[in-house]
């Protein structure tokens, strides 16, 4: 039998093969971020893969780009995950909740305090995005501040807390995909002139703060991370216009 199917020890964890679930926005969530009813049995559906990534999960409520993702900062959003993990567990699966915060893939209408989006730089990536009105041209974010940069860090760290309050057997901090942490990676995003942008070593140091605050938080045999060093979504040159999505076809 193919390699595939045997045990894998992934840090603390023997996963029961090596299939990994891709993590998939589902667009399902309630409003306030809680996980929707379907979730649980959705994910315990596909609990005998070794791991489960699950979909993009906002740390906070300037982390959230699009319409009824979930979130994982408030109690009622632990007590919705704890559904998912425990349904998940009882199949004898194992889940990771991805920590995705899109800094500026984010159109007001979809967050909670619908206030403009916080970037790296104030840098519109010329794209459009579903909200519950139809598609919309995505507003231009608001530079984040040096105290904005810590606020997100300490974020990211309650999230990871909070995932593991709710079950989850570890999280994946989203570095990929033209979301908050490639945004400070990728030079069309990162116009900054400070310690979070120009040379390489400045233009990591977000991820590098972000995922040593979660290892510390939660183990660094816990933390996972994302990336996609190559990428020509929403990173093309500045001006340029990204690719066009359909509802249906984002590239979380
Ligand atoms: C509808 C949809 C939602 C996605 N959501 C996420 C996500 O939340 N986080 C993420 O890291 N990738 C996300 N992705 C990317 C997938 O994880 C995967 O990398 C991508 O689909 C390419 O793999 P494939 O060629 O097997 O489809 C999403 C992809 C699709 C199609």
């Amino acid at each position: 039998m193919s390699k595939i199917f045997q045990p894998y020890q992934l840090g603390p964890y023997t996963l029961q093969n090596r299939v990994v679930m891709a993590p998939m926005t589902r667009s399902r969530a309630q409003f306030d971020g809680t996980p929707g009813e379907s979730a649980a049995e959705y994910y315990s559906q596909r609990a005998s893969v070794g791991l489960i990534v699950a979909e993009g999960t906002q740390p906070s409520d300037d982390g959230q780009g699009y319409l009824t993702t979930p979130g994982i900062y408030t109690d009622a959003h632990v007590a919705g995950w704890k559904k998912i993990t425990s349904a998940v567990h009882a199949k004898g699966g194992r889940i990771f909740i991805q920590l995705m915060h899109v800094g500026r893939m984010s159109h007001p209408d979809n967050t909670p305090h619908h206030r403009q989006a916080l970037a790296p730089s104030a840098i519109a990536p010329g794209a459009p995005m579903f909200t519950a009105t139809g598609m919309q041209d995505i507003p231009a974010p608001c530079e984040m501040t040096l105290d904005d940069i810590k606020q997100t860090v300490q974020d990211f760290r309650h999230a990871a807390r909070q995932a593991i309050e709710a079950g989850a057997d570890g999280v994946e901090i989203h570095g990929a995909n033209g979301y908050l942490v490639q945004q400070f990676f990728a030079p069309s995003s990162n116009a900054r002139t400070d310690e979070y942008g120009g040379s390489i070593e400045n233009r990591a140091r977000f991820a590098i703060e972000v995922a040593k605050a979660v290892a510390e938080e939660i183990g660094a045999d816990r933390t996972a991370i994302r990336l996609s060093p190559g990428t020509n979504l929403w990173v093309s040159k500045r001006g340029k216009k990204g690719r066009r999505f359909t509802a249906t076809s984002f590239p979380n």
